[in-house]
Protein backbone atom coordinates (compact mmCIF):
# COMPACT_ATOMS: atom_id res chain seq x y z
CA UNK A 1 0.00 0.00 0.00
CA UNK A 2 2.95 2.17 0.26
CA UNK A 3 1.31 3.86 3.39
CA UNK A 4 2.92 3.09 7.26
CA UNK A 5 -1.01 3.54 7.99
CA UNK A 6 0.63 6.22 10.49
CA UNK A 7 -0.04 9.86 10.84
CA UNK A 8 2.59 12.40 10.65
CA UNK A 9 3.02 16.56 10.30
CA UNK A 10 4.55 17.49 7.11
CA UNK A 11 4.92 20.61 7.65
CA UNK A 12 2.31 22.35 4.76
CA UNK A 13 1.41 25.84 5.41
CA UNK A 14 -2.10 27.22 4.98
CA UNK A 15 -3.79 27.04 1.46
CA UNK A 16 -5.75 29.93 0.71
CA UNK A 17 -7.53 28.38 -2.23
CA UNK A 18 -9.70 25.44 -0.56
CA UNK A 19 -13.11 26.48 -0.38
CA UNK A 20 -13.69 25.90 3.53
CA UNK A 21 -12.15 29.15 4.08
CA UNK A 22 -14.97 31.09 2.48
CA UNK A 23 -17.57 28.50 3.46
CA UNK A 24 -18.74 31.55 6.65
CA UNK A 25 -22.06 32.12 5.76
CA UNK A 26 -25.03 29.24 5.61
CA UNK A 27 -25.86 27.11 1.99
CA UNK A 28 -28.87 26.40 0.18
CA UNK A 29 -29.82 23.71 3.35
CA UNK A 30 -28.79 26.56 6.16
CA UNK A 31 -25.62 24.79 7.39
CA UNK A 32 -22.41 26.76 7.85
CA UNK A 33 -19.09 24.49 6.60
CA UNK A 34 -16.85 26.98 8.77
CA UNK A 35 -18.07 29.71 11.10
CA UNK A 36 -14.36 30.62 11.44
CA UNK A 37 -13.46 31.79 7.70
CA UNK A 38 -9.74 32.53 7.37
CA UNK A 39 -9.55 31.77 11.13
CA UNK A 40 -10.18 27.91 10.97
CA UNK A 41 -6.98 25.89 11.67
CA UNK A 42 -6.92 22.11 10.36
CA UNK A 43 -5.14 20.19 13.33
CA UNK A 44 -5.73 17.06 11.67
CA UNK A 45 -5.31 14.41 14.15
CA UNK A 46 -5.52 16.80 17.16
CA UNK A 47 -8.71 18.30 16.74
CA UNK A 48 -9.87 14.47 16.58
CA UNK A 49 -8.62 13.38 19.93
CA UNK A 50 -10.26 17.01 21.52
CA UNK A 51 -13.59 16.20 19.46
CA UNK A 52 -13.44 19.77 18.40
CA UNK A 53 -15.04 21.33 15.77
CA UNK A 54 -16.00 19.74 12.82
CA UNK A 55 -15.02 16.23 14.17
CA UNK A 56 -16.95 13.28 15.40
CA UNK A 57 -17.01 12.41 19.28
CA UNK A 58 -13.18 11.03 20.12
CA UNK A 59 -13.85 7.33 20.95
CA UNK A 60 -11.48 7.37 24.03
CA UNK A 61 -11.29 9.65 26.29
CA UNK A 62 -8.23 8.68 27.63
CA UNK A 63 -6.26 9.70 24.39
CA UNK A 64 -7.47 13.38 24.87
CA UNK A 65 -3.99 13.94 26.42
CA UNK A 66 -2.27 13.15 23.45
CA UNK A 67 -3.91 16.01 21.40
CA UNK A 68 -1.00 18.61 21.79
CA UNK A 69 1.27 16.13 20.63
CA UNK A 70 -0.67 15.21 17.64
CA UNK A 71 -1.69 18.72 16.02
CA UNK A 72 -0.89 18.83 12.66
CA UNK A 73 -0.72 15.04 12.36
CA UNK A 74 -2.71 13.92 8.83
CA UNK A 75 -3.13 10.40 7.87
CA UNK A 76 -0.09 9.34 6.06
CA UNK A 77 -2.42 8.69 2.46
CA UNK A 78 -1.32 5.54 0.20
CA UNK A 79 1.36 6.30 -2.60
CA UNK A 80 -0.40 3.43 -4.71
CA UNK A 81 -2.01 4.82 -7.43
CA UNK A 82 -0.96 8.70 -6.55
CA UNK A 83 0.14 8.98 -10.56
CA UNK A 84 -2.78 8.01 -11.78
CA UNK A 85 -4.45 10.63 -14.86
CA UNK A 86 -6.65 9.91 -17.42
CA UNK A 87 -5.32 8.10 -20.36
CA UNK A 88 -5.64 10.83 -22.41
CA UNK A 89 -3.46 13.23 -20.14
CA UNK A 90 -1.05 10.86 -19.58
CA UNK A 91 1.27 13.03 -16.78
CA UNK A 92 0.80 15.38 -13.40
CA UNK A 93 3.67 17.19 -14.86
CA UNK A 94 4.32 20.38 -16.70
CA UNK A 95 4.57 21.12 -19.55
CA UNK A 96 3.00 17.92 -20.36
CA UNK A 97 -0.09 17.38 -22.10
CA UNK A 98 -0.71 17.22 -18.04
CA UNK A 99 -3.48 16.44 -15.99
CA UNK A 100 -3.70 19.02 -12.88
CA UNK A 101 -4.18 17.36 -9.62
CA UNK A 102 -3.25 18.44 -6.03
CA UNK A 103 -1.59 16.57 -3.84
CA UNK A 104 -1.59 15.71 0.23
CA UNK A 105 -4.87 16.79 2.30
CA UNK A 106 -5.34 20.56 1.52
CA UNK A 107 -4.05 20.43 -1.91
CA UNK A 108 -1.54 22.88 -1.98
CA UNK A 109 1.03 20.83 -3.66
CA UNK A 110 0.37 20.22 -7.43
CA UNK A 111 2.66 17.84 -9.10
CA UNK A 112 4.54 15.23 -7.47
CA UNK A 113 7.63 16.94 -8.40
CA UNK A 114 6.29 19.49 -6.36
CA UNK A 115 6.13 17.38 -3.47
CA UNK A 116 9.17 15.76 -3.93
CA UNK A 117 10.65 19.30 -3.90
CA UNK A 118 9.05 19.93 -0.51
CA UNK A 119 10.07 16.30 0.93
CA UNK A 120 13.82 17.46 -0.15
CA UNK A 121 14.12 21.08 0.47
CA UNK A 122 11.18 22.41 3.11
CA UNK A 123 13.51 22.74 5.81
CA UNK A 124 16.59 24.23 3.48
CA UNK A 125 17.36 27.36 5.57
CA UNK A 126 17.66 29.77 2.28
CA UNK A 127 14.03 28.59 1.17
CA UNK A 128 12.25 29.15 4.22
CA UNK A 129 10.01 32.27 4.96
CA UNK A 130 8.07 33.83 7.61
CA UNK A 131 5.34 34.30 5.17
CA UNK A 132 2.19 32.95 4.54
CA UNK A 133 1.34 31.40 0.37
CA UNK A 134 1.16 34.36 -1.85
CA UNK A 135 3.52 36.15 0.01
CA UNK A 136 7.06 34.80 -0.66
CA UNK A 137 9.75 37.60 -1.16
CA UNK A 138 10.60 39.22 -4.43
CA UNK A 139 13.51 36.94 -5.87
CA UNK A 140 12.08 33.94 -4.54
CA UNK A 141 9.57 31.16 -6.42
CA UNK A 142 6.87 30.10 -4.25
CA UNK A 143 7.61 26.05 -3.82
CA UNK A 144 10.78 26.47 -5.44
CA UNK A 145 12.81 27.98 -3.60
CA UNK A 146 10.44 29.78 -0.87
CA UNK A 147 8.40 27.64 2.00
CA UNK A 148 5.91 29.08 3.94
CA UNK A 149 5.59 28.90 7.40
CA UNK A 150 3.69 25.66 7.94
CA UNK A 151 0.15 26.02 9.08
CA UNK A 152 0.62 23.94 11.88
CA UNK A 153 3.99 24.35 14.05
CA UNK A 154 4.29 21.27 16.29
CA UNK A 155 5.04 18.07 15.75
CA UNK A 156 6.93 18.86 12.81
CA UNK A 157 8.13 15.73 11.10
CA UNK A 158 11.96 15.45 10.98
CA UNK A 159 12.62 12.33 9.06
CA UNK A 160 11.82 14.63 5.86
CA UNK A 161 12.67 18.35 4.99
CA UNK A 162 16.59 18.61 4.01
CA UNK A 163 17.15 15.35 2.00
CA UNK A 164 19.78 16.69 -0.10
CA UNK A 165 18.64 15.39 -3.51
CA UNK A 166 19.81 16.40 -6.50
CA UNK A 167 17.30 17.50 -9.08
CA UNK A 168 18.14 14.36 -11.31
CA UNK A 169 17.48 12.35 -8.00
CA UNK A 170 13.68 14.42 -7.37
CA UNK A 171 13.02 13.31 -11.11
CA UNK A 172 13.97 9.79 -10.25
CA UNK A 173 11.55 9.57 -7.30
CA UNK A 174 8.88 10.89 -9.19
CA UNK A 175 9.70 8.07 -12.20
CA UNK A 176 9.09 5.83 -9.26
CA UNK A 177 6.23 7.39 -7.59
CA UNK A 178 5.08 6.61 -11.58
CA UNK A 179 5.78 2.79 -11.44
CA UNK A 180 3.20 2.36 -8.49
CA UNK A 181 0.31 2.48 -10.56
CA UNK A 182 -1.03 -0.27 -10.70
CA UNK A 183 -3.42 -0.54 -13.96
CA UNK A 184 -6.73 -1.49 -11.97
CA UNK A 185 -9.61 0.18 -12.94
CA UNK A 186 -12.42 -1.36 -10.96
CA UNK A 187 -14.48 0.03 -9.70
CA UNK A 188 -13.91 2.75 -11.62
CA UNK A 189 -14.96 1.33 -14.77
CA UNK A 190 -15.15 5.14 -15.97
CA UNK A 191 -11.62 6.14 -15.57
CA UNK A 192 -10.57 6.70 -18.77
CA UNK A 193 -13.36 8.90 -19.60
CA UNK A 194 -12.31 11.81 -19.01
CA UNK A 195 -13.76 14.39 -21.50
CA UNK A 196 -12.23 17.76 -20.81
CA UNK A 197 -9.12 19.27 -21.51
CA UNK A 198 -5.67 18.53 -20.86
CA UNK A 199 -3.54 21.25 -19.53
CA UNK A 200 -0.45 22.58 -21.62
CA UNK A 201 2.47 25.53 -21.24
CA UNK A 202 5.16 26.29 -23.31
CA UNK A 203 8.61 26.06 -21.59
CA UNK A 204 9.58 28.44 -24.29
CA UNK A 205 7.29 31.12 -23.63
CA UNK A 206 5.73 30.48 -20.06
CA UNK A 207 8.52 30.92 -17.52
CA UNK A 208 6.36 28.97 -14.92
CA UNK A 209 6.03 25.83 -17.48
CA UNK A 210 7.46 23.69 -15.09
CA UNK A 211 6.41 20.57 -12.57
CA UNK A 212 8.11 22.71 -9.96
CA UNK A 213 5.85 25.63 -11.03
CA UNK A 214 2.86 24.24 -11.72
CA UNK A 215 -0.01 26.38 -10.10
CA UNK A 216 2.24 29.07 -9.27
CA UNK A 217 0.34 31.32 -12.19
CA UNK A 218 -2.71 31.23 -10.25
CA UNK A 219 -1.41 32.02 -6.42
CA UNK A 220 -3.68 33.83 -4.85
CA UNK A 221 -2.56 35.39 -1.46
CA UNK A 222 -3.59 34.40 2.23
CA UNK A 223 -5.02 37.15 4.26
CA UNK A 224 -2.85 39.48 5.89
CA UNK A 225 -3.03 39.72 8.63
CA UNK A 226 -3.80 36.35 8.76
CA UNK A 227 -6.63 36.51 11.34
CA UNK A 228 -5.94 34.10 14.63
CA UNK A 229 -6.67 31.01 15.08
CA UNK A 230 -10.32 30.43 16.37
CA UNK A 231 -10.84 29.75 20.39
CA UNK A 232 -13.16 26.93 19.42
CA UNK A 233 -10.22 25.04 17.68
CA UNK A 234 -7.31 26.24 19.19
CA UNK A 235 -8.35 27.51 22.88
CA UNK A 236 -10.10 23.52 23.85
CA UNK A 237 -7.81 21.88 26.04
CA UNK A 238 -5.46 20.64 26.39
CA UNK A 239 -4.16 23.47 24.72
CA UNK A 240 -1.72 23.45 21.46
CA UNK A 241 1.71 23.95 22.64
CA UNK A 242 4.62 24.39 22.79
CA UNK A 243 4.67 27.15 19.71
CA UNK A 244 1.35 29.03 19.52
CA UNK A 245 -0.66 28.18 16.13
CA UNK A 246 -0.26 31.36 13.91
C1 LIG B 1 10.97 10.71 -0.13
C2 LIG B 1 10.16 10.00 0.64
C3 LIG B 1 8.67 10.12 0.51
C4 LIG B 1 7.91 10.15 -0.62
C5 LIG B 1 8.36 10.08 -2.07
C6 LIG B 1 6.53 10.27 -0.19
C7 LIG B 1 5.46 10.32 -1.05
C8 LIG B 1 4.15 10.56 -0.65
C9 LIG B 1 3.01 10.56 -1.53
C10 LIG B 1 3.06 10.30 -3.04
C11 LIG B 1 1.92 10.85 -0.78
C12 LIG B 1 0.46 10.93 -1.28
C13 LIG B 1 0.08 12.33 -1.58
C14 LIG B 1 -1.36 12.45 -2.08
O1 LIG B 1 -1.95 11.46 -2.53
O2 LIG B 1 -1.91 13.56 -2.03
C15 LIG B 1 2.36 11.05 0.57
C16 LIG B 1 1.56 11.43 1.62
C17 LIG B 1 1.97 11.52 2.91
N1 LIG B 1 3.20 11.14 3.40
FE1 LIG B 1 4.85 10.77 2.29
N2 LIG B 1 6.49 10.31 1.18
C18 LIG B 1 7.76 10.22 1.65
C19 LIG B 1 8.16 10.21 2.97
C20 LIG B 1 7.31 10.33 4.04
C21 LIG B 1 7.68 10.20 5.45
C22 LIG B 1 9.07 9.84 5.94
C23 LIG B 1 6.55 10.44 6.18
C24 LIG B 1 6.30 10.42 7.69
C25 LIG B 1 7.20 10.43 8.58
C26 LIG B 1 5.49 10.73 5.26
C27 LIG B 1 4.23 11.06 5.62
C28 LIG B 1 3.20 11.33 4.75
C29 LIG B 1 1.92 11.88 5.17
C30 LIG B 1 1.50 12.25 6.61
C31 LIG B 1 1.15 12.01 4.02
C32 LIG B 1 -0.24 12.62 3.94
C33 LIG B 1 -0.03 14.11 4.13
C34 LIG B 1 -1.23 15.00 3.90
O3 LIG B 1 -2.23 14.57 3.30
O4 LIG B 1 -1.14 16.16 4.28
N3 LIG B 1 5.98 10.66 3.98
N4 LIG B 1 3.72 10.85 0.63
Amino acid sequence: MFTCFGSANLGLPLNPRDAIYYQNTPDFFGFTANPFGFGFRDLGLGTFLRSGPGSWASPNDTWTQFAPTSDGQMQTSSARNVAMVPSKCPTTEAPGPYFQKEFFHNGYIKSLKQLVHFYNTRDVAAFRFNVTSGHCPSGTVEKVNCWPEPEVPNNLDMTVGMLGLSDTEENQIVAFLQTLTDGFTTPYPDINQFTGACMTCNPATDPNCSPSKQGNNFLIPTPSPLPPCASAICGVAPLPGPKPIP
